[in-house]
This record gives structure tokens, sequence and C-alpha cells, in this order.
């Protein structure tokens, strides 16, 4: 980019922060733009062909330890987010099974109860005319659905600490990236002694999963994956591993199912007919029950607002790789070393790809209209081998929550209107989402 180009990108920029800048950067310099992203040169793409290319047909040579994830080590080591080669491959068969469709329809009644749960906290705030955070209601459930359902524990007050040195860490980690260049050392020294506070508070949380689990001696996950070994290997997981498999599941469970919900209610709270269909489609199907796994099918309304979210705020807008060995990309010379950035904002975004894209509009994803969304248009999960392990998983809690909570509770917007956070990262509300909750009558 030239520094002019920079200079007009800046509306963009306040906007939409750094995906605004990365959009911006596509839209000037044509589909493959050279920039940098915080102090790490980069090459940004958003074409559904090119995004195909770096993270299907070509994955081979587009790898994943490139210089942003890299500043996840200290937290999720070598776990399956991270790892690479035959070991991600052994650490991916060992822990699929649980997260199929067919494994999901197993954890759908956990999902529930605590949806259940979160609908009796509701209650409470609405005898109480109190105002509810959508954003942290929403997170702290994530947090119970992936620790009771797979981890095999129940977070009790530790949800509130761990949501704080999370954030804290989530924080730290976005300054590091933002900061350009030279400053970069400097900035990140200062930032260690915090961060290593953060993940030891995250890390006691780890090692007090695995105790209650072996002590327990449940059939949960975490006794399957300490026990099962890897079907072609034979090979079974050390205590490192494990720990790296569990921060892994835990935060890439909930973070991204956390800020997907809270922008659906964002949207709920901005055209309130969205809530009024959810509505019917709950009432129609589940009446005053829970929903169990054999509902999914029938909540397609449920599942339409949830994509709808992730399509407008993908919770990863943007998917880095480096190129191992010198590539051409849309006739643009890659060389080895490059790091490549998939942008799903600015894909999910583009008018070329999406009818009226800034538009909240469900319904493009019921069946009926879903057959003309273009292949690869819609990437929330990413592609390729290295697709989003919890997929099924996310788009069952999605319309377990959805459906529990509409079913149950007028919603409006307490407070000024949310915009996206500006620093990098997963794609958070910039400012609380605050409703006001009115009790539905009868149910
Ligand atoms: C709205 C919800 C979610 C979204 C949008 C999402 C998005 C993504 C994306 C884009 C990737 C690919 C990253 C890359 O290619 O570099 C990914 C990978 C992954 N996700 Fe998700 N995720 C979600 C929920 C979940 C949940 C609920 C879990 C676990 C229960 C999970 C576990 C993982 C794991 C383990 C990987 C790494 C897979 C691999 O590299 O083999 N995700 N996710």
């Amino acid at each position: 980019m030239t520094w002019r180009d920079t200079l007009a990108s800046i509306p963009s920029v306040v906007r939409f922060g750094i995906n605004g800048y990365i959009e911006e950067a596509i839209r000037r310099t044509g589909e493959v733009a050279a920039a940098s992203l915080g102090p790490f040169p980069a090459v940004f793409v958003s074409r559904p062909d090119l995004i195909r290319h770096v993270l299907v047909t070509q994955n081979h040579v587009y790898l994943k330890d490139n210089p942003v994830f890299e500043l996840l080590r200290p937290l999720a080591g070598n776990g399956v987010f991270l790892s690479e080669g035959e070991f991600w491959r052994s650490q991916r068969r060992i822990l699929q099974p649980e997260f199929t469709s067919r494994g999901v329809d197993a954890l759908v009644d956990g999902m529930a109860s605590v949806a259940a749960a979160v609908a009796r906290e509701w209650e409470l705030a609405c005898r109480a005319g109190r105002v509810v955070d959508a954003t942290e209601t929403m997170r702290d459930a994530a947090m119970r659905i992936i620790c009771h359902t797979v981890l095999g524990v129940d977070l009790g007050a530790d949800s509130a600490r761990l949501g704080r040195a999370l954030d804290r860490l989530l924080l730290l980690l976005q300054v590091e990236l933002s900061v350009p260049g030279p400053l970069g050392g400097t900035v990140w020294r200062a930032l260690e002694k915090p961060m290593l506070a953060a993940i030891a508070t995250i890390d006691e949380f780890v090692a007090a999963v695995i105790e209650q689990n072996r002590a327990a001696g449940a059939a949960g996950v975490v006794n399957r994956l300490l026990e099962s070994p890897d079907p072609e290997t034979g090979r079974t997981m050390t205590a490192k591993h494990l720990r790296d498999e569990i921060i892994t599941l835990f935060i890439a469970g909930h973070e991204t199912t956390a800020n997907t919900l809270s922008w659906a209610w964002v949207e709920v709270c901005r055209s309130p007919n969205i809530l009024e269909r959810l509505r019917a489609e709950a009432d129609a199907v589940l009446g005053d029950r829970a929903p169990r796994a054999a509902d999914l099918p029938r909540l397609p309304y449920a599942r339409a607002v949830f994509e709808e979210s992730m399509r407008l705020y993908p919770p990863l807008p943007f998917v880095p790789r480096i190129a191992a060995t010198d590539d051409v990309i849309a006739g643009y010379r890659v060389p080895s070393g490059t790091m490549l950035v998939c942008s799903i904002f600015a894909l999910h975004r583009r008018p070329d790809v999406w009818p009226a894209p800034l538009d909240f509009d469900p319904e493009r994803f019921l069946p009926e209209r879903r057959a003309a969304i273009a292949p690869g248009a819609f990437v929330p999960f990413g592609a390729g081998p290295r697709l989003c392990m919890g997929n099924h998983f996310a788009l069952a809690e999605g319309a377990v929550m959805l459906s529990t909570l509409a079913r149950r509770f007028d919603v409006a917007r307490a407070g000024a209107d949310v915009g996206i956070a500006k620093l990098p990262g997963s794609l958070r509300p910039d400012r609380p989402v605050r409703l006001r909750l009115r009790a539905r009558a009868g149910t």
C-alpha cells in the first residue's frame, strides 16, 4: 500500500479497526494487498477462490506457524489449533469423534440445561427490574456449556475469575498485535509479566479440570482423551498435550460462540421481527419443553440467525498462514516466508459475493434461499483440513440458546447501540450489550 492508500483507509480503520483496514487495503490495491498486520508484513486476500487457494487447494504450502498465531503459543501450546504435520493429524484423530454431528447430539441436553439456567437468571433480573449485560451472560453461558459438556466440570464462582484472566490476556495479545515494528520489542517485554500471570490462572483451572476428572473416574471426554490411543499410531496423550488440548477446547469452544450470540442479541434489538420469528418457531417446535438433539433440524430460523451473525460478525475475522515455499496467487509472486492473511470479515461483506452485504438478513440461510449462496462465500469456520473442529457444536449451541431465551423474554436495548471493537483478534462488540428484559406471560 502507498502512503496515500494508507491515509485514505483511515475512515474504515476508525469504523472497523484492523478489519476495516484489511478490507480497504484489498479494495484499494486489487485482490492481493501487500501491507502489514501490526508489526508483521502481510499479504491480504478476501476473494472466495483466493481464500480457497490458501486454505484448501494449496494448504500444504500455507502453514499455521505464522507470527500472529505464535502469539498464542504460550497459551495454547501445541494443541490442535496450533500444531502442524503428523502431530496435528494424530491429535485431531483423537479429538474428532466428540465433535461429529452424532457426537454433538449427545451434548445437546447439557447445552439445554445451561440455557435453562440462564433463563432462570434472566427471570430474576426481570423481577428485580435489572438490566442484563448480554455480552457477559453469553460468555458465562458459553464457558459453562463447554465445561459441562466437554470438560466434565461445572464452573461455579470460578467463571468470573477465569473470564477476567481471559479478558486481560486477549487485550494484551491484541495490544501486542497492534504495535508497529520497532516499538514492538519494548512493548512485548513490558507485557510479558501480566501475560504470564493471566496464563497461570488458566493453567490452574486446567490442572483442576484434569484432577477432578481423574478423581471422579467419569466417562467424560477428558478421561477418554487420557486413555484412548490414536487409532492409527496407538500413541496416548502426555499430561502436557492434554493441558494444551484442554486450553484449546476451552478457549476455542466459548469465545467464538459467545461473541456470535452477543451479536445476535444486538441484531434482535435492532429488528424486533427477528425475535417474533424466533419465538414463533420455538413455540411451534418446543412448546414449553427444552430443546433436544432431534429438534435441531426443525429450528432452521434459529440456526439462520446464528449463521447470519457469523456472516456479518465472523468471530475469527481473519485467518493467517505462512508460505512454506514460493507460490503465485492471482498472478502475484508470493515468496516463501510471506504471511498470507485470509480476511473472512472482508469476504463476508463483499458486494460482488453477497447481495446487500451490510443488511442483517437471516433469511439468506433458510433452506429455500441457501442454494443461492456462492461456493466459498461463507467460511466462518475456515475451510480445508483445518476447518473448525467445533462447527457442529457451535451451531447446536446457537440454536439451543436462541430458541430457549427468545421464547421466554421480550428484549430491548438499554443504552447506546454498539459497534465493532477496534483491536484485532476475535470480533467483539465495542461495549457491553445491555438488554432490558420482560418475561413473556405463561412461559
Ligand atoms: C461460532 C463459533 C466458532 C467459530 C466461528 C469458529 C471458527 C474457527 C475457525 C475460523 C477455525 C480455523 C482457524 C484456521 O484455519 O486457522 C477454527 C478452528 C478450530 N476451532 Fe472453531 N470456531 C467456533 C467454535 C468452536 C467450538 C465450539 C470449538 C470446540 C468445542 C472449536 C474448536 C476449534 C478447534 C479445535 C480448531 C482447530 C482445528 C484444527 O486446526 O484442526 N471452535 N474455528
